[in-house]
């Protein structure tokens, strides 16, 4: 199957790609390279052996999404990634992230429907989650989406509300919603992997840069929460999982296997781990002690957030193989691959 995969050089992205490719679906990426990097193409290419095809522009411009899909009539389905995805950056900037991921989602949408592309798979969040009730823990896509948090968060609430609303419309229309819980790791190759601009606001790639020395400390963001050792708990998920999710998600569409026009799933393992958790499996890839230091909370921070996968598992046929460590691991591989060098990625300063 011809895929179009927007946002395919990002970090999610380029797992998918690899993962697409390697199942023998041809690839076409969109990407504006707003956060991510072309080289992307060069490690998808040493991983799989095939280049996939790629154009540069930005999906909020109508005119060139339109031509896009004019000239490619044999797509048969959408994964679309590309957003921003900074929850800070969002408070500061709103309108940024409205026009970018729900005029990016609308313009594709209406292609879609004008050129008759019938399935996308949309990348949603546990975000919209909020933070659970204690009873609703683990959580299942039954559980109530709670009012945004921020910016990006409702970026992706309404996302699912304009998917409901056109599959509702438009017949011709399917939508799998993906909530992802927190992706985490790299490739097996560490070809590939997450490669933030600047400093990160995420937890796994700032513990990388700390263990290699790019970063002097790690901050933790409070130790004082409802939790066994104080640290908020996250469903950590490696990010090959994650890919082969929307392998599933796009091969049932295209096999007519959807229940309705409109699924969510989630997409985690199931189980919850600490921040503190987090970073002793990574002491363990890496051999040695990370630096880190309590600090205060951090603002609109979850308590505690771990999926019930159950659904996915049964329905859509797909389950969470990777422990912490591997994720920890591949992440710490990725990292010396990358500031050795050893990679297609041009070495930060
Ligand atoms: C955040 C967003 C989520 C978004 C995701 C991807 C919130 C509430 N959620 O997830 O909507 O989809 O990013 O960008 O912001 N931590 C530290 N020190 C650090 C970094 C993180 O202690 O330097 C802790 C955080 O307090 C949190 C955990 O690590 O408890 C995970 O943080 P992070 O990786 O930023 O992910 P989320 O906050 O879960």
């Amino acid at each position: 199957m011809k895929i179009l995969v927007t946002g395919g050089t990002g970090y999610i992205g380029s797992h998918t790609t690899v993962e697409l490719m390697q199942k023998g679906h041809e690839v076409v990426i969109v990407d504006a390279l707003f956060n991510s990097r072309a080289e992307a193409l060069d490690a998808i290419e040493t991983i799989t052996g095939k280049r996939p095809e790629f154009e540069q522009f930005d999906l909020t411009d109508n005119t060139k999404v339109d031509d896009f899909f004019s000239r490619h009539t044999d797509i048969k389905g959408v994964i679309h990634f590309a957003a921003h995805k900074a929850v800070g950056e969002s408070v500061n900037e709103p309108l940024k992230y409205y026009r970018n991921n729900l005029v990016s989602l609308i313009n594709i949408l209406e292609s879609m429907k004008k050129y008759k592309v019938g399935n996308i798979v949309f990348s949603s969040s546990c975000t919209v989650y909020g933070e659970p009730d204690a009873d609703n823990l683990p959580i299942s896509e039954k559980a109530p989406i709670k009012k945004a948090e921020c910016p990006y968060g409702n970026t992706k609430q309404i996302a699912e509300e304009v998917l409901e609303d056109s599959v509702n419309a438009y017949k011709t229309l399917n939508v799998i919603a993906l909530r992802y819980f927190n992706p985490v790791g790299a490739h097996e190759s560490a070809q590939l992997g997450e490669l933030p601009f600047g400093v990160p606001n995420n937890l796994m790639p700032y513990i990388t840069q700390t263990g290699y020395g790019i970063r002097q400390c790690l901050k933790v963001f409070g130790n004082d929460y409802d939790t066994p050792d104080g640290t908020p708990i996250r469903d950590y998920i490696h990010v090959m999982d994650l890919a082969k999710a929307h392998v599933a998600a796009v091969e049932r569409m295209a096999n007519g296997k959807m229940k309705k026009q409109f699924e969510v799933f989630n997409v985690g393992t199931g189980k919850g781990y600490s921040v503190l958790e987090a970073i002793h499996s990574f002491e363990k890839a890496s051999g040695k002690p990370l630096n880190y230091e309590i600090v205060g909370r951090r603002a609109g921070d979850i308590v505690k957030i771990w999926a019930d996968p159950s659904f996915t598992n049964n329905e859509l046929g797909w389950k969470a193989e990777r422990s912490i460590d591997e994720m920890t691991k591949s992440a710490w591989e990725w990292e010396k691959a990358y500031r050795q060098g050893k990679t297609k990625f041009k070495v930060e300063e």
